[in-house]
């Protein structure tokens, strides 16, 4: 697949949010409603078609977290995802954050793997998060899961020397 075709841009006030697509990374709509209000929607598009999304929310002044990330299932395992967490580093770098955050579940091991081949590192847990955020319980390579595991990247050290004026 040619992924350098690939354009991600914020969405538009007035577009439709892919909810298809973003279910794919959480089991209710409830959930991505409360990442989109407190955060911003990206999308990822090729020959005019989504075929990925994600959420960015500022955490705080620093640090900012993904939310959602999401390619569309046909596409999945083609580069794709590393495209969109390129874009991510690249834009948090450059709005002057030095932390990137990304959340997934305790038994998501094939998602940690995907993250750490990112670049991210294990971090922190969110004890108890998907009992305390969603109603039901939520099963995931048929087991119940209960924490948020926390991966980030410091965005300075990944900075190279001479990509100081990005941030001036
Ligand atoms: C997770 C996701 C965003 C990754 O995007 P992607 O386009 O499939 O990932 P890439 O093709 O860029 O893969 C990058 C690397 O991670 C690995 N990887 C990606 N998804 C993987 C998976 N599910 N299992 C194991 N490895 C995986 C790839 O093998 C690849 O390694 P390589 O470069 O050595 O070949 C995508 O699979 C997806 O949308 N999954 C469903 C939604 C989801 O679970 N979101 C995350 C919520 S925490």
């Amino acid at each position: 697949m040619d992924t350098s075709t690939i354009e991600i841009n914020i969405a538009g006030e007035n577009e439709e949010v892919p909810y298809a697509l973003l279910l794919l990374s959480d089991d209710t709509k409830e959930a991505i409603d409360h990442n989109l209000a407190k955060g911003e929607l990206y999308l990822g598009r090729q020959n005019g078609q989504i075929i990925a999304s994600f959420i960015l929310k500022c955490i705080d002044i620093g640090t900012i977290e993904i939310k959602n990330i999401a390619v569309l299932e046909s596409l999945q395992g083609k580069g794709v995802g590393t495209i969109l967490i390129d874009f991510i580093k690249e834009n948090a770098t450059l709005r002057g954050f030095h932390q990137l955050l990304v959340g997934t579940c305790d038994q998501c091991h094939k998602e940690i793997e995907f993250y750490k081949k990112s670049g991210f590192k294990l971090f922190d847990v969110r004890k108890n998060f998907f009992l305390e955020n969603y109603y039901k319980p939520i099963y995931e390579n048929g087991k119940q899961i209960i924490d948020m595991v926390l991966l980030k990247i410091d965005l300075l050290a990944t900075t190279n020397p001479g990509d100081g004026e990005w941030l001036a």
